[in-house]
């Protein structure tokens, strides 16, 4: 079983400034809720308790006034700096100490994931014992993300970052479950073109290895990156219609936590101390009644 998660909350900050000046992206608001939240749900929802967040050099403090350690989730989390962009694959150098000789899922602090089904999915994903496992998702501009072409048995041919000739319309998206091998290859990856240590590169090592296997995120899914504004207004629209429509939040911690067993009532009440009166305490009083 994967007990230990990485969420890559860093990068340049460059696509969506001014806004992201001052406050670093992952704390913007999907709707009614930092942008980390949805991405650290989806570890917890795969029953990863023992999370690294890795941030931009300098912005420490601003997450820790949200998310200072996790205990109030009943959850563990630690923070390390990345001092630059180095690529993705730079999270696992980043976080070799962490990992120790465990295996490892990761999630990019942009990524949106929804839908009925997702957590089996998640569980069934942190059983992996070797290799790497990708989850794809069909979208209409492939061009825009990592994409992989896969068989009939859903086996990975080839993948490719960013293609400009059309190979697939199914992008890797920003979740990943990896062996302990991958900080031994992390670290033999030498920077592309770009400047960047690159995740396909990565993900390559295992393909060659034959130990490389996708999952599929169905139509019934949703996966949205929220690498631009743009994306932002979509992604918070998607969430306030669910939201408003069922009456039930998305990406809700506590609520995640409580059902799991991680922490009691009083803890969700000490939560409702520390927002203060908003719209997501008084979601978390229904939740203790
Ligand atoms: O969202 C899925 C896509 O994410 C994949 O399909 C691509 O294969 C993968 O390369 C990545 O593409 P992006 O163009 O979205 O990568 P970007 O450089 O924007 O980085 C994604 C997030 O990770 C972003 O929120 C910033 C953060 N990041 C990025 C780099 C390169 C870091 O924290 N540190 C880094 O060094």
């Amino acid at each position: 079983m994967i007990k230990k998660g990485i969420i890559l909350a860093g990068g340049k900050g460059t696509r969506m400034s001014p806004l992201t000046k001052a406050v670093n992206k992952q704390l913007l608001p999907i709707y009614d809720k930092p942008l980390i939240f949805y991405p650290l749900s989806i570890l917890m929802l795969a029953n990863v308790k023992d999370i690294l967040i890795i941030v931009n050099k300098g912005q420490l403090n601003q997450y820790k006034k949200i998310i200072p350690d996790g205990k109030r989730l009943g959850i563990k989390i630690t923070y390390l700096e990345q001092s630059k962009p180095r690529g993705l694959p730079d999270a696992f150098v980043i976080g070799e100490k962490f990992i120790g000789k465990n295996n490892v899922a990761m999630i990019l602090g942009d990524n949106f994931f929804y839908g009925q089904n997702l957590t089996s999915k998640l569980l069934e994903n942190t059983k992996l014992k070797k290799g790497a496992r990708v989850v794809l998702y069909k979208v209409q501009k492939p061009e825009l993300f990592g994409v992989a072409k896969i068989d009939k048995k859903n086996k990975i041919i080839s993948i490719k970052e960013k293609p400009k000739k059309f190979l697939s319309d199914l992008a890797i998206t920003g979740l990943y479950f990896f062996d302990n091998n991958v900080v031994k290859f992390a670290k033999k990856l030498k920077p592309s073109r770009r400047g960047e240590v690159e995740i396909v590169d990565l993900l390559n090592m295992y393909k060659s290895k034959k130990q490389l296997s996708a999952d599929l995120i169905g139509r019934g899914g949703a996966w949205l990156d929220t690498g631009s504004i743009e994306d932002f207004y979509k992604t918070s629209a998607f969430v306030s219609a669910i939201e408003n429509r069922q009456g039930f939040k998305i990406a809700c911690l506590e609520e995640i936590s409580l059902n799991k067993k991680w922490i009691t009532k009083k803890q969700v009440i000490e939560s409702i101390k520390f927002y203060g009166n908003c719209d997501y305490s008084t979601y978390l009083k229904k939740l203790v009644l």
